[in-house]
């Protein structure tokens, strides 16, 4: 399961998770680890757009109260989907898994939490914005090759 921070523009209108540029980047994260999207279950944090007001709205990072009001439905889709490995998409998904981690300190380095395993990536949008990033992310990922090997191929409980 890849959880992101919430729907943009695109997510919004479509209503379904990462269609847009950052969902790009996604796919080509996952080409690069031999899964396809269908193999993977994708959602955000927040599930509606966080923007700012004006024309055109502007994405802005989710508020606490934005967090906390859709906690529950996260709850829910963990609950259902029972993920043995939860990847965190950015710091907001992290804060969700890992209160207090810090992303720079954290990232590609997988946390055990009872029966899950938190794999912590930066954001494929922060990618977009800073070239270096990107074989960073590529890096980071390719340890979930090696977290699937080991429960041979089982992603879920
Ligand atoms: N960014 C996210 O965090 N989630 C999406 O669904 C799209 C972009």
């Amino acid at each position: 399961m890849f959880v992101g921070e919430g729907p943009g523009k695109e997510e919004d209108r479509t209503g379904r998770p990462f269609v847009g540029r950052a969902g790009r980047v996604l796919d080509e994260l996952l080409a690069g680890v031999g899964l396809r999207r269908e193999d993977v279950y994708v959602t955000n944090v927040i599930k509606d757009r966080a923007a700012t007001p004006g024309d055109p709205p502007r994405d802005r990072p989710p508020a606490p109260p934005e967090i906390t009001a859709c906690a529950p439905w996260l709850a829910a889709q963990l609950a259902l989907i029972r993920p043995r490995i939860v990847v965190t998409l950015g710091r907001h998904a992290l804060a969700a898994f890992l209160p207090g981690a810090q992303i720079a300190d954290v990232h590609g380095r997988p946390q055990r939490r009872g029966a899950r395993i938190i794999l912590p990536l930066y954001h494929p949008s922060y990618a977009l914005h800073n070239p270096n990033v990107r074989p960073v992310l590529r890096r980071d990922i390719q340890i979930l090759t090696d977290l699937l090997r080991a429960r041979g191929g089982a992603a879920a409980e």
